[in-house]
This record gives C-alpha cells, sequence and structure tokens, in this order.
C-alpha cells in the first residue's frame, strides 16, 4: 500500500478513513492491473464504486465536521474539492451502469482515484494539521 505515516493529520477518526481509502483504492488498482479474469476484475468494480459511493461521503462528512470545529478558514474551498470528487465518482458510477464494464475506463478510473487520493490526502488535508499547529502556537506564545 502506499499509504505513509507522515500522511496522518493527528485526529484518529480521520487517520483511520484515509488508511481505509487508501487500502480499497491501492487493492482495487492492483486488481485492474493483474492479469486475473475478468470476472474477478467485475466484482472487485462492483465492490470498489458501491464502497466509494458511501464511504467517501462519510468520510468528506467527518473531515468538514472537523474543519468546522476547529474554525479552519478554508473549509468552503476543501469542500467545494470534495463535492467535485463525489460527483467524479457518481458519474463514472452511472455511466459503468449504463455501459457495463469497460477495462479501459476502469483503468482511467482506478489511476485517478489514486492520483487524486494522494494529492488530496498528502497536500490538501495536511493544511488542516498546518492550521491546528499554527493555532497552537499563535496560543503559545
Ligand atoms: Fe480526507
Ligand atoms: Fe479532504
Amino acid at each position: 500500500m502506499i499509504w505513509k505515516e507522515k500522511y496522518k493529520i493527528g485526529v484518529p477518526l480521520i487517520d483511520e478513513q484515509h488508511q481505509e481509502l487508501f487500502r480499497r483504492v491501492t487493492d482495487f488498482v492492483e486488481t485492474l492491473r493483474s492479469q486475473g479474469e475478468w470476472n474477478t476484475k467485475v466484482t472487485k468494480v462492483n465492490e470498489t464504486l458501491a464502497f466509494m459511493k458511501d464511504y467517501v461521503v462519510t468520510h468528506f462528512h467527518d473531515e468538514e465536521a472537523y474543519q468546522k470545529e476547529i474554525g479552519y478558514p478554508a473549509l468552503g474551498e476543501h469542500a467545494k474539492i470534495h463535492n467535485d470528487m463525489v460527483q467524479y465518482v457518481v458519474t463514472v458510477a452511472e455511466q459503468y451502469e449504463r455501459e457495463g464494464f469497460k477495462e479501459e475506463l476502469m483503468q482511467q478510473f482506478a489511476g485517478k482515484l489514486l492520483a487524486w487520493l494522494i494529492n488530496h490526502v498528502a497536500a490538501t488535508d495536511q493544511k488542516i494539521a498546518e492550521f491546528v499547529k499554527s493555532k497552537e502556537e499563535v496560543s503559545h506564545e
């Protein structure tokens, strides 16, 4: 898995959710890239889409609630990035329902999911932890 300890933001619930997302997406990418049977891949696509549609919404909700709680100033901007991602997952899920399993579409989806996850968790979400740290520094002065 590509998860790294340094991705933690110090909030156990959020860190746990991030790890689960990494676990699922890595597994998804590996299954699609494997030489395995078509059936195995379709099962994994169904499983991953069902999981993502739900879990991503829950995670974003919890993370935004935390941002609100700490008075994070970039919440609006951050929530917009989340909403765009939810929209993307829904769009792919709809296309999949219409057209069925297409290897190329799913490879693309898996690649984008993984890239997005790494970029978002390693950069955008880290800013939440940086904000908390900067607040603590101010209050200790
Ligand atoms: Fe996150
Ligand atoms: Fe986020």
